[in-house]
């Protein structure tokens, strides 16, 4: 293969990881008119969805399903089909990623059970040829055996949730009993009759959390800023449903305002968390949200109410098998879980093209193009975003622009924009959001993806809509994001398959709700959005103009 092929030769992508992000990845370079050769280290499709017993493998566990609802989960090229549950298990996933690969040819790009372990950009010999990169990989079934290519592009989707980030407590290297970390954790039979300790209150945290004080005999959950723990839409039918009109309203409220009206409805529940020592220090909206009642079995608050969860804000040190907590109680434990979240790291990366810090801050220009101390092209990250919603409909629509960028139809702005850009969005995540590691690639969903798709001019906006097809205004308009909004318009638009998916998804999910199923429903719900949020929306807009000279739009 030539390192600078002449413009009219087919271009050849490497694309690192066959999750769900390298899936849409192959697929989208495909569809582009590129070669594309994947590299999955593992001997399978499907990443951390793939279950499985081995512990060293990270995957998702036993009972994990998605904590957004199906309709959310689709790719928009290729809606679910008809007999998923509305709350998609890792086996359902998986079931989706094959079908997925089986149509559109995805496993013949794939080279498994092999590990990428270096990449190096060619630099361009000169302004007509292009910057091309060299891919060294490695035979991860033990042979070892090295290779190395070049390609005219990279798409790194190696995905952020494997390698855990863990504490050193005082002590802890002593400790007698189990110590793990949530990325191994599969299910709660090893703590069966055990004293456990849990550390992190994210969704893993919640999640084990519950599972274990099911079969433990003490289950203590330590979590320095407590959490508001939501309870999972999916299994309520009274919880409402919001479109986008709704959430450009909601947006158009100062962030203390919006946190405000979700946190008078948790008021019982965060003072049943208050009574375990769980009660949340911050503000709703400030946090990556923590959901319970994953499945109908797993109920945080009914282990709370039965005695089963005991809250602690920190550990001082352990002494052999002695936790003691920052409160000055103890405990002997058999058991800790670290559900402490993930390192973002990119080994095969040189730091010069992306530098992740201790603190998982990294510049990627639209949470995708690396902009470090080398200025270097033809190179994409999928999946580097943490939203509040769900992978997939970013996984599609980043998968568009990359394949757009490395084709050559699309140009990134200068260097100096996308620092501007970067530091902008890292100062509104830090003032926004609590700082943490957890946050740095933190994203809200809607005008992130708005944002993306207006780069592929696939953003559902209301003017295009109204002149391409105004038929589909009400139905974006009135009903929640979904992938296909993003199919509808621009580069990958297929009109009818979304139109369809939209449809079947709303019946499916969203239509038998509160604010949606009966007439009343609908109109409690209207009264209290256009009668009461719209004003304060446009009160608060009216005194941002006045003080400020600017309006403002914040979405979490
Ligand atoms: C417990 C848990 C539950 C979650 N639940 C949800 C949810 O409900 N909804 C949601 O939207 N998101 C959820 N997520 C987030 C999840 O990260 C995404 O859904 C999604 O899996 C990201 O896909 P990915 O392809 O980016 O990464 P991954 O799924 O991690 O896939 C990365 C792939 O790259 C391969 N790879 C890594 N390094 C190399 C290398 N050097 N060479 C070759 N191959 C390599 C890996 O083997 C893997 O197959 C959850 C995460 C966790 C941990
Ligand atoms: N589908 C599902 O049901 C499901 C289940 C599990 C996970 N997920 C997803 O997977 C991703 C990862 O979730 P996660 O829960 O594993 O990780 P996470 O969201 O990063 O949460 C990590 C937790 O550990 C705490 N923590 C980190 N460092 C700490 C320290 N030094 N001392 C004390 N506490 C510390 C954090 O507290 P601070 O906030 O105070 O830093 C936080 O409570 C998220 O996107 C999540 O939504 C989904």
């Amino acid at each position: 293969m030539s390192a600078h092929p002449p413009e009219t030769q087919k271009k050849h992508v490497a694309v690192i990881g066959a999750g769900m992000c390298g899936l849409k990845a192959i697929k989208e370079m495909l569809e582009a008119g590129m070669d594309v050769t994947a590299f999955e280290v593992s001997d399978d499709i499907g990443g951390i969805w793939r279950f499985t017993e081995e512990e060293t493998l990270s995957t998702v566990y036993r009972s994990t399903r998605i904590n957004t609802v199906r309709a959310a989960n689709s790719f928009g090229d290729f809606p679910i089909p008809e007999g998923f549950p509305i709350a998609m298990g890792h086996e359902d996933m998986m079931r989706y990623f094959n079908l997925y690969a089986d149509k559109f040819g995805l496993r013949k790009c794939i080279e498994f059970n092999t590990r990428v372990t270096h990449v190096e950009p060619v630099e361009a010999r000169d302004e007509k040829s292009n910057w091309s990169w060299r891919v060294e990989t490695e035979d991860a079934e033990g042979g070892g055996s090295r290779k190395t290519g070049t390609f005219d592009g990279v798409v790194v989707c190696s995905g952020h949730h494997s390698i855990p980030h863990s504490i050193n407590f005082k002590g802890i290297d002593e400790f007698p009993g189990l110590v793990m970390h949530s990325h191994g954790y599969k299910d709660n039979r090893k703590f069966e009759g055990k004293r456990c300790v849990v550390v992190g209150i994210g969704n893993s945290g919640s999640d084990i959390t519950t599972e274990i004080s099911k079969v433990a005999t003490r289950t203590v959950l330590v979590a320095r800023r407590g959490a508001w723990i939501v309870p999972n839409p999916f299994f309520n039918e009274d919880a409402d449903v919001t479109s986008r009109l709704d959430e450009n309203i909601i947006g158009r409220l100062p962030q203390e305002v919006s946190a405000s009206l979700v946190e008078a409805q948790l008021e019982p529940a965060r003072q049943m968390l208050d009574k375990v020592g769980l009660g949340p220090t911050y503000r709703f909206n400030e946090s990556h949200p923590t959901l319970t009642l994953n499945s109908l079995e797993n109920n945080f608050y009914k282990q709370v109410e039965e005695g089963k969860i005991e809250g602690r804000r920190g550990i001082e040190r352990f002494e052999g098998s002695t936790v003691h907590f920052t409160d000055g109680t103890s405990m002997e434990a058999d058991a800790v879980v670290f559900c402490t979240g993930y390192k973002i790291t990119f080994p095969f990366i040189p730091s010069d093209i992306l530098e992740v810090n201790e603190s998982n801050e990294l510049k990627l220009y639209k949470h995708m193009v690396p902009v470090g101390a080398r200025d270097v092209d033809n190179i994409a990250f999928i999946g580097v975003a943490q939203p509040v919603g769900a992978m997939a409909m970013i996984a599609d629509v980043q998968a568009r622009v990359a394949a757009r960028y490395l084709s050559g139809a699309l140009k990134m702005p200068s260097r100096e924009a996308m620092k501007q850009d970067i530091a902008a969005k890292l100062d509104f995540n830090n003032k926004w959001y609590y700082k943490a590691p957890r946050h740095t690639v933190q994203v809200s969903i809607r005008p992130y993806l708005d944002e993306l798709a207006e780069m592929i001019g696939a953003t559902p906006h209301f003017l295009r809509l109204l002149f391409k097809a105004p038929w589909l205004l009400w139905l974006v308009y009135t009903t929640p994001t979904v992938g296909a909004h993003y199919r509808l318009l621009g580069y990958g638009a297929d009109l009818d398959l979304a139109r369809h998916d939209i449809l079947k998804e709303y019946k499916n999910c969203y239509a038998h709700k509160r604010n949606r199923k009966t007439l009343l429903g609908v109109l409690v719900y209207q009264l209290k959005m256009l009668g009461i949020v719209l004003p304060m929306a446009i009160f608060y807009q009216l005194k941002s103009l006045l003080t400020t000279g600017k309006t403002f739009f914040f979405a979490w």
